[in-house]
C-alpha cells in the first residue's frame, strides 16, 4: 500500500476504485471468500509497477513519446517483478502481470516473452 500510495493520487485513487468494483463483481459472481480476497488485492495492487515511472511521464498532458510509452507498457511486468519477493499468492501476481491483456487475449501488454505463455 505504501509503495502504491507513493506513485500519485491519479494512480492510487483509481486502484482503490478498482478494488471496490472488483469486490462488487466478485460478489456478483459468487466467488469464495479466498477468491474474492485475491481478486480485490490484485485490483488494489494492479498498478504497483508505476512506482518506477517518473511523474512527468505519468502526468504528461502532451502525447507520449515512444520511449515514454515503452515505460508505461513495462509497468505490469515491473509490478509483477516487484512482488516476486512477497508471499502474495500466484493469482494476485497474475492479475498484476496481466491487467492490460485484453479480455479476449488478443491484444494488450506485456506479451509472451515476459512470462513464458502466449497471450495473443
Ligand atoms: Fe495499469
Amino acid at each position: 500500500m505504501a509503495a502504491l500510495a507513493k506513485v500519485d493520487d491519479d494512480t492510487f485513487v483509481p486502484c482503490l476504485r478498482a478494488q471496490k468494483l472488483a469486490r462488487g463483481i466478485g460478489k456478483f459472481l459468487a466467488l469464495t471468500s479466498r477468491e474474492l480476497d485475491c481478486l480485490c488485492l490484485g485490483a488494489l495492487l494492479h498498478d504497483i509497477g508505476k512506482q518506477d515511472i517518473p511523474c512527468e511521464v505519468l502526468n504528461k498532458e502532451d502525447p507520449l513519446l515512444p520511449a515514454e510509452w515503452d515505460l508505461i507498457e513495462q509497468h505490469p511486468r515491473r509490478g509483477w517483478e516487484y512482488i516476486q519477493a512477497t508471499e502474495l499468492n500466484d493469482v494476485v501476481k497474475e492479475i498484476i502481470l496481466k491487467h492490460h491483456i485484453w479480455f479476449n487475449g488478443k491484444g494488450g501488454y506485456p506479451c509472451a516473452e515476459t512470462y513464458g505463455k502466449p497471450c495473443f
